[in-house]
């Protein structure tokens, strides 16, 4: 089966709107039931794991030898070569509380490359697409990131794991950072931070502790706007220990900046 970025999108994009718009529907309801994970602040819901099982039975249904692995457990093993990485409500704690800017996250990583990126953010009525080498897109509209001046004018996104010592370390670094830059911003989920890097709206991103499924699609996306998006090291790929995105005038005196002020200690 044809592992073609565009083709891939083509599945992913309106299996996500779907679930996003039944996401935005269930808020007018009582409120899905909420459990907690990691720590007591890490939540998961009910539509959390419907919107998983859906996302999985609608891929297999069309590509059955695709492996898929997603935040709420998702383990399938496939033979196709293509991996989906599923994060079915990134923002589950924007989610709960009715905030915007949860969104659904889908990547299909080909030999371990993201080739097709899908981010849906249903109370923004934003769909943030992208495909390794063919752009990124806003409701179908190109996108580009932004082209701050220097570090020290660049609005900058980052995001808190859940355990509270770590979470307390990450608020001492940002504390270190807020005045060498314009502004920091919390939006509290990583796909929509870097989908806004991908648009322009922040001139950076950085988070430590992330899963593959938070950062794989909004990274493509991000990438194909134009923003250098890695690891800690120049050319490093995003991962659990560090992810920073920005423009590329801003990303080595940005990521110098957090080193110093000990980002990726945390
Ligand atoms: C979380 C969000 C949040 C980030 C956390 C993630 P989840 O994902 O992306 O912005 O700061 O590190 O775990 O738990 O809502 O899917």
């Amino acid at each position: 089966m044809s592992a073609d970025p565009s083709a891939l999108l083509a599945l992913a994009e309106p299996i996500a709107v779907e679930v996003a718009d039944h996401l935005r529907a269930s808020l007018t309801g009582a409120g899905p039931a909420v459990s907690s994970k990691s720590t007591p602040t890490d939540l998961v819901t009910e539509l959390d794991t419907w919107a998983e099982a859906h996302i999985t039975e609608r891929i297999l249904a069309a590509r059955p030898d695709d492996a898929i692995q997603g935040e709420e457990g998702a383990d399938v093993a496939g033979t196709s070569g293509v991996t989906w990485s599923v994060d079915p409500i990134d923002g589950t704690v924007n989610f709960v509380h009715g905030i915007p800017g949860f969104c659904v996250s889908i990547a299909a990583r080909v030999d371990g490359r993201t080739v097709a990126a899908v981010v849906a953010s249903p109370l923004h009525g934003e769909v943030f697409t992208a495909t390794l080498g063919g752009g990124a897109f806003c409701n179908g509209t190109p996108i580009r990131c932004a082209a701050p001046a220097s570090a020290a004018r660049s609005v900058v996104a980052t995001g808190f794991g859940y355990d509270p010592r770590r979470r307390t370390r990450q608020a001492e670094v940002v504390a270190r950072v807020i005045g060498q830059i314009a502004d920091i911003r919390r939006f509290g989920a990583a796909a929509v931070d870097l989908c806004w890097v991908a648009c322009g709206r922040v001139d950076g991103y950085w988070e430590v502790g992330l899963n593959a499924w938070d950062h794989a699609a909004g990274a493509l996306i991000a990438r194909e706007a134009g923003a250098t998006v890695t690891g800690l090291e120049a050319g490093t790929d995003p991962s659990e220990r560090f992810t920073l995105a920005a423009p590329p005038e801003v990303w080595a005196e940005l990521g110098a900046i957090l080193v110093d002020a000990g980002a990726a200690d945390v």
